[in-house]
């Protein structure tokens, strides 16, 4: 008989301690214990309830399991990788508190729907921290665009300089991305509102298990609809991950821009002393090795993404073994993500943004070429001939090292006839920007207006967060 499993009946060998080590999760999977015991109180409630166990013994099953919550959260409770995975582990710890009675909790219940609801537990609470933790980054974002209102730097195409911008309008960017990427983790607890509990193995069970009373137990609003998908799916895992991989896309992007700012050639900010680290060699570098990892750590959660897309693509129903290699990446994915919002929150909150070179690039006059295209098309000139007789004009520069706005009306008259003003009349940085007035748009009032309806939405996310919370 094989000592310790519970299914030792069948067995007449001793598990080979090579599979032992093989096959074992606990390493890993104890980071489900909380959620573990909280399913078990719930499915030891019911099954006391149904009179499926006698009620007299369900105060000392919750007594037990308590004990082992207790256990688990001080640090002190025994993990042992004989007992394979983390349900396991609880089970026979639960029988070291209360004995024989233990035997009674596993009734109408498998590994297969319990790790499901563990799962999905987990998700639950991870994706409300990765949301709550996008919302702390947008909230320094808005912060610090609220600074810079009147920081003006050119925003890019190809890397190459485009078109004057604010540098709060730059940073709302990312406030919209990182609000979508905390959006995508709402809508995921709104799929994870089904409790697996009580799916069995894949095929319910004989019990009277009552599904509904341990899915509001939990805080699920109802049970899940077909016994086979409980135990078969991890979509709903494999959506963090795709949630939790283009997060870090948003963050590995914030911090590609830091690290380019941060070169002497932008010179754009400087990364506070406390998120940077110097060079063991060369004693004049200031790195920011922050938002390098934040960027090179998105790659890891791409991986994990890809890892769980693989491990399910060609499984049969409902239940098999190869989906134990879910909760690696999900639990890499969740940390990881947590640490990457968290020092980029720091990274952005403590940066000095040098407004003198930002306005220095921006000043460059070619980056109005656009405006002077337009002055002729308000004149009535077709855009695309005011285009080239612009692009003319930029040439005319460019060879002769001319600044733009030293062109007169004749000048320009000598490249279109419809030009109607001196280039320095038609090219002002501020007014360029100001003119830049649509909805989404870089001129003072919509950016004052973006700043504070993102702060209205913010504020509206964050309540609806806490009230999320209390869910038990
Ligand atoms: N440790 C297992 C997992 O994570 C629990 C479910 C085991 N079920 C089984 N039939 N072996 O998938």
């Amino acid at each position: 008989m094989a000592k310790g499993k519970p299914w030792g009946g069948r067995f007449e060998q001793a598990t080979d301690p090579t599979v032992e080590r093989f096959s074992a999760s606990i390493d890993f999977d104890r980071a489900l214990a909380r959620f573990d015991v909280r399913g078990s109180i719930a499915h030891a409630r019911m099954l006391g309830a149904q009179g499926i166990i006698p009620e007299g013994e369900v105060g000392a099953l919750v007594a037990g399991l308590e004990a082992v919550a207790r256990e688990i959260e001080n640090g002190s409770f025994p993990f042992d990788a004989a007992l394979e995975d983390i349900h396991m582990n609880v089970e026979s710890r639960l029988g070291h508190h209360v004995g024989k009675i233990a035997g009674r909790l596993h009734t109408g219940r498998s590994r297969n729907d319990q790790v499901a609801t563990d799962l999905a537990l987990y998700l639950r609470e991870v994706s409300a921290a990765a949301q709550r933790g996008t919302l702390e980054l947008r909230r320094v974002l808005v912060a610090r665009a609220d600074e810079h209102v009147d920081t003006l730097l050119p925003g890019y195409t190809h890397l190459q300089r485009a078109q004057p911008v604010r540098l709060a309008h730059h940073s709302l960017a990312f406030v919209e991305m990182l609000e979508r990427d905390g959006g995508r983790f709402a809508d995921l607890r709104a799929r994870l509102d089904r409790s697996p509990l009580g799916a069995g193995a894949l095929a319910g069970t004989t019990l009277r298990l009552d599904r509904e009373r341990t899915a509001r137990e939990l805080g699920f609003s109802a049970p899940t609809r077909n016994s086979m998908d409980s135990v078969a799916s991890r979509d709903l895992a494999l959506e963090f991950l795709a949630a939790a991989a283009i997060c870090m896309v948003t963050l590995s992007r914030l911090g590609e821009e830091l690290v380019l700012w941060s070169t002497s050639e932008f010179g754009f900010i400087e990364l506070a002393d406390a998120f940077s680290t110097g060079s063991s060699l060369m004693p004049q570098k200031k790195n920011p090795d922050v938002p390098e990892l934040v960027r090179g750590k998105s790659g890891r959660v791409i991986g994990d993404l890809v890892a769980l897309l693989s491990v399910m693509k060609g499984l049969p129903l409902s239940y098999n073994r190869d989906m134990q290699e879910d909760k690696e990446p999900v639990f890499d994915a969740a940390a990881t993500l947590r640490d990457c919002l968290e020092v980029m929150a720091g990274a952005v909150a403590t940066l000095r943004v040098r407004d003198d070179r930002m306005r220095a690039a921006a000043s460059d006059p070619m980056l109005l070429a656009t405006d002077l295209a337009e002055a002729l098309v308000r004149e009535g000139v077709p855009f695309r001939e005011a285009h080239e007789a612009v692009g003319r004009v930029v040439g005319h520069c460019v060879a002769k090292d001319l600044d733009l706005r030293t062109l007169s009306r004749e000048d320009l008259r000598a490249f279109h006839t419809a030009f109607p003003d001196a280039a320095a009349a038609l090219v002002d940085l501020e007014s360029a920007i100001e003119r830049r007035n649509l909805p989404g748009g870089p001129a003072k009032e919509r950016v004052q207006a973006a700043l504070a309806d993102a702060r209205v939405r913010l504020d509206r996310e964050q309540s609806a967060l806490e009230a999320a919370k209390e869910t038990p």
